[in-house]
């Protein structure tokens, strides 16, 4: 089996995959994992595109993002902590912008958390610039709610 990581398509079969990942990356901060069902509607959305990047059988992250017309955005984001500082979330960064870029998007939006510092240092490396803010936008569980900062690539 190589060890290189290869991409692909979130599917119908990777429900179950997609949702473990989410959950393994964003319980931890206090947010609400993401179901079985929640990953079935939201790949079922128009527009909705998943990636997943594998080693072999083995999940090490995906990007999910939406196209609406000229205007797109990264819905989410994740890397198992064991595979994370090696290039995977860069990469699938730039895989989800060129795919958004070929479906006629003219921008990519997300919005990160204030307090998730390695996730704005990955989208300002990448070339994402803050635009706006959303005071207490992302829950934390038992602790205060955390600001979100709107982020954007211009892709022209
Ligand atoms: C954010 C996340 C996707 C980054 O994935 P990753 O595979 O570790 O990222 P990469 O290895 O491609 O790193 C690319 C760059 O991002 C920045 N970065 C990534 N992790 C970092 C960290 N822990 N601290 C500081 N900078 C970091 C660095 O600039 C890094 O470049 P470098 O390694 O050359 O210094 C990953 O940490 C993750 O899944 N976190 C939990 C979920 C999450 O926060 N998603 C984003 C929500 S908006």
């Amino acid at each position: 089996m190589t060890d290189t990581p290869v991409l692909r398509p979130l599917g119908a079969l990777d429900l179950d995959r997609a949702a473990a990942l989410h959950c393994e990356s964003f319980v931890p901060f206090g947010e609400r994992g993401w179901t079985r069902q929640d990953m079935a509607e939201l790949l079922g959305s128009p527009g909705v595109v998943g990636l997943l990047l594998q080693i072999g059988d083995t999940d090490v992250g995906m990007v999910i993002c939406r196209v609406l017309a000229d205007e797109s955005e990264i819905i989410t984001l994740a890397v198992r902590p064991v595979h994370r500082r090696r290039g995977a979330g860069r990469r699938l960064l730039a895989v989800a912008a060129d795919h958004v870029r070929a479906m006629g998007a003219r921008t990519l939006f997300l919005e990160v958390a204030a307090d998730n510092p390695a996730a704005r240092a990955l989208y300002e490396s990448a070339g994402f610039r803050v635009s706006g803010s959303r005071p207490a936008y992302f829950k934390r569980g038992d602790r205060p709610p955390a600001d979100a900062f709107v982020m954007v690539l211009d892709l022209d």
